[in-house]
């Protein structure tokens, strides 16, 4: 059997080394022994993480050739159809489907958890009528570890469930109340008897009725867009979110750094920028015209492309779907046949068909919430409060993690040499 080591021979000393391959990686640390002087170990350089993995993880699978997702094994397909976004956090969060007591435990702890304190209001009332919400919800979810100081125990088990059922379960409130605020809206505060989506629309959009009913079909399609969104392995705000909690801060505190990360625009931002895209271009018969731009390098296909996926995007098929119910209740989005028709074109065309370009997660997703009567400033939002699950599960895990330390990467270092100090009057 072929030995599952790499032979490295270092062409400036002549020296043979021999690394260890484990679960198809070789550790960092061991090219350190590759010198040429005492002190000079190799390091590898690898800007955006392009091919090294911080951690080892059990939670979420993605093969990005064959478009595929699995949370903890299950394929993204079947849990779309089968599963709630609650049964789904707690598969991501604890490794196992919940049994029948266990789901009714979790779901009336994270239900029982959703009024924030008074003072939150108060602080989101000191924000300007049109501050955007992801700024609002990033500074409330931080906010809350003033609240609950015992978060800092995060070695403590019960510390941390505690703060589990809290941070999925007042998410949507800060959210929510993030949302009102901007409309001058009073606060609409959280229903019992609703499901979490339920609820969340609830609280988003209930006026002077005594109780809010929920459309079903749209509750259902919000809690499968919620699925979607759980997690996603080591993107953008997760490895945040592993990162700062390997200070060992509070989780408050690291969620609030996980959702400033998806708060940009290249990661949270994408459906915002396919709204803006599918208005500039205005209609169908545009379409063409401005696919050409594209391929002649002027900006981009927002919504097709992605680091991972170089194959139809799983979540993007699910959510095509999703649309059409949607649609069919709130009536056809105007947009849609712009997407369709853009969809239709590039993926016949050789620009990227050669590139793998094919729609990813966001390309749908903002014409669902558009319809669902949401504003663009919203679509981060509706990002971070599922995701939320899948943050706290990747924290977990790092924390719980033997080979895991305190995040802190390398450099290459390009800049002065030593030199002497220069007092004012001499420099020039
Ligand atoms: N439209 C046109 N050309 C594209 C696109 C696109 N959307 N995406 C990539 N390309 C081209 C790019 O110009 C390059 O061509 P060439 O080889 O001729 O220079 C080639 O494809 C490879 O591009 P890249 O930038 O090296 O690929 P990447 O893996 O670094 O980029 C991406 C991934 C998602 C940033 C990129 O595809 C993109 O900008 N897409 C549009 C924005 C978007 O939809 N983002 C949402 C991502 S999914 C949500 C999430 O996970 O947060």
């Amino acid at each position: 059997m072929a030995s599952e080591t790499l032979t490295i021979i270092d062409n400036r000393t002549g020296k043979q080394y021999e690394i260890p391959i484990k679960n198809g990686a070789v550790k960092a640390t061991d090219l350190f022994q590759i010198k040429v002087t005492e002190d000079d170990g190799i390091v590898s350089y690898d800007p955006g993480f392009m091919n090294t993995a911080s951690c080892q993880s059990r939670i979420t699978y993605v093969d990005g050739d064959k478009g595929m997702l699995r949370y903890r094994g299950y394929p993204i397909e079947q849990i779309a159809e089968k599963s709630t976004y609650l049964e789904t956090a707690y598969l991501i969060l604890y490794g196992e489907l919940p049994t029948k007591p266990q789901l009714a435990e979790w779901t009336h702890n994270v239900t029982y958890h959703s009024i924030i304190h008074e003072n939150i209001k108060k602080l989101i009332d000191g924000f300007h009528h049109d501050a955007h919400p992801m700024g609002i919800l990033v500074s409330t979810v931080g906010a809350l570890s003033t609240f609950y100081p015992e978060a800092k125990k995060i070695f403590d088990v019960k510390a941390r469930r505690d703060q589990t059922y809290r941070l999925i379960s007042k998410m949507p409130t800060l959210s929510a109340f993030a949302y009102r605020h901007s409309l001058g809206l009073p606060f609409s505060y959280p229903d019992n008897d609703l499901s979490y989506t339920g609820n969340f629309l609830n609280m988003l959009f209930k006026m002077t009725e005594l109780k809010y009913q929920p459309h079903p079909v749209l509750e259902r399609a919000l809690d499968i867009l919620f699925i979607l969104h759980a997690d996603h392995e080591q993107n953008c705000s997760t490895n945040a979110m592993r990162s700062v909690g390997s200070s060992q801060v509070d989780p408050y505190s690291a969620v609030a750094a996980a959702a400033a990360a998806l708060y940009g625009p290249l990661h949270g931002g994408a459906n915002e920028a396919v709204l803006r895209m599918l208005m500039e271009i205005g209609s169908k018969g545009k379409v063409s015209e401005f696919i050409k731009k594209v391929k002649g390098g002027e900006g981009r296909l927002m919504g097709f492309g992605h680091r991972v996926y170089k194959n139809y995007d799983p979540r993007a098929k699910i959510i095509k779907e999703v649309a059409d119910q949607v649609f069919e209740v709130t009536g056809r989005n105007p947009l849609l046949d712009i997407a369709l028709e853009l969809e239709r074109i590039a993926l016949e065309d050789e620009y990227f068909i050669r590139r793998k370009l094919y729609p990813n997660v966001d390309f749908y997703s903002g014409l669902i919430y558009q319809s669902m009567g949401l504003p663009m400033d919203m679509f981060p939002v509706l990002f971070a409060i599922p995701r939320t699950s899948g943050w706290i599960a990747q924290w977990e895990e790092m924390l719980l993690d033997p080979d895991q330390k305190l995040a802190r990467p390398k450099q290459v270092y390009l800049g002065a040499g030593t030199r002497e100090y220069v007092p004012m009057d001499k420099r020039k």
